[in-house]
């Protein structure tokens, strides 16, 4: 730990389990998401072109299982660590936005943001939908759906402002991750089973530049065997541990 001591530039990886015990759920293992759905149905541009209601359903859903989650002691110290040290930024799969509502500012969302939709017809038109009433949607008995949103400025079908798999990260963003991993002393790497590229590619990409990487997870990864330090244990235990210790 002598290197987060002497560490100038931070950047943690962070995954679902970081969000785990706040009450989200994880995509794999035990009680994941990708156990009871599967993907090619829910979360590809496929799918949402086949049944956009079916895809709108489960992010409504999904929205409604995220809204009265509350950030986590481990959350929380990352967005202390901002202000620890002189270079620091989060990398996140997660689309929960906790990190923003524990107070992280410096913060790249890789995968998008649940409670954003986007223009299907011009992709850069953002709506942030968090506020607004999410419809009440039962997946185990689809009735009739509650109307799809439309974007206000064209009419066109608007989509969840999320990254599907077979679609690429947004370029700029993984720049700044692949940048900022590069250069920093020390990596975390927390609550990411690591096996979904590009994201996965990152804790090993710091190790080749010589940063010190630290994962912390509940359980092993595939990048276990060659993180420096594994500190095993929930992230909202161990992260709070590390910070008294600093
Ligand atoms: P996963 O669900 O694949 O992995 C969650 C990881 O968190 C596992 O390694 C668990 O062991 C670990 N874990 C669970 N509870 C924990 C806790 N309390 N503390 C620490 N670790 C814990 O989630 P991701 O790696 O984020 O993509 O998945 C990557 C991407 O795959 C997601 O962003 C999502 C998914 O499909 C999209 O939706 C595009």
């Amino acid at each position: 730990m002598d290197a987060l001591v002497v560490a100038r530039s931070v950047a943690v990886v962070t995954g679902a389990g970081m969000s785990a015990e706040s009450g989200v759920p994880t995509f794999r293992g035990a009680g994941g998401l990708w156990r009871q759905f599967r993907p090619e149905d829910l979360a590809t541009p496929e799918a949402f072109a086949r049944n956009p209601a079916l895809v709108w359903e489960w992010y409504w859903w999904r929205r409604r299982k995220i809204a009265d989650a509350r950030p986590n002691p481990g959350h929380v110290t990352i967005a202390h660590f901002e202000s620890r040290f002189p270079e620091f930024v989060v990398l996140t799969q997660n689309v929960d936005g906790l990190h923003q509502d524990a107070g992280s500012r410096r913060l790249l969302e890789l995968h998008g943001n649940i409670w954003r939709a986007r223009c299907t017809r011009e992709p850069g038109r953002i709506i942030d939908e968090r506020g607004r009433p999410i419809p009440d949607v039962d997946l185990d008995t689809p009735a009739v759906a509650p109307a799809l949103p439309t974007c206000e400025a064209c009419g066109a079908l608007l989509r969840p402002d999320i990254v599907w798999f077979g679609e690429p990260l947004d370029q700029a963003a993984l720049d700044s991750a692949a940048a900022a991993v590069r250069t920093c002393d020390v990596l975390f790497v927390v609550g990411t089973s690591a096996v979904v590229y590009p994201a996965a590619g990152l804790p090993g990409l710091a190790k080749r530049h010589g940063a010190v990487v630290i994962e912390v997870n509940v359980d092993e990864t595939p990048f276990t065997r060659e993180a420096d330090i594994v500190l095993e244990g929930p992230s909202g235990v161990v992260l709070p541990e590390i910070e008294a210790r600093l």
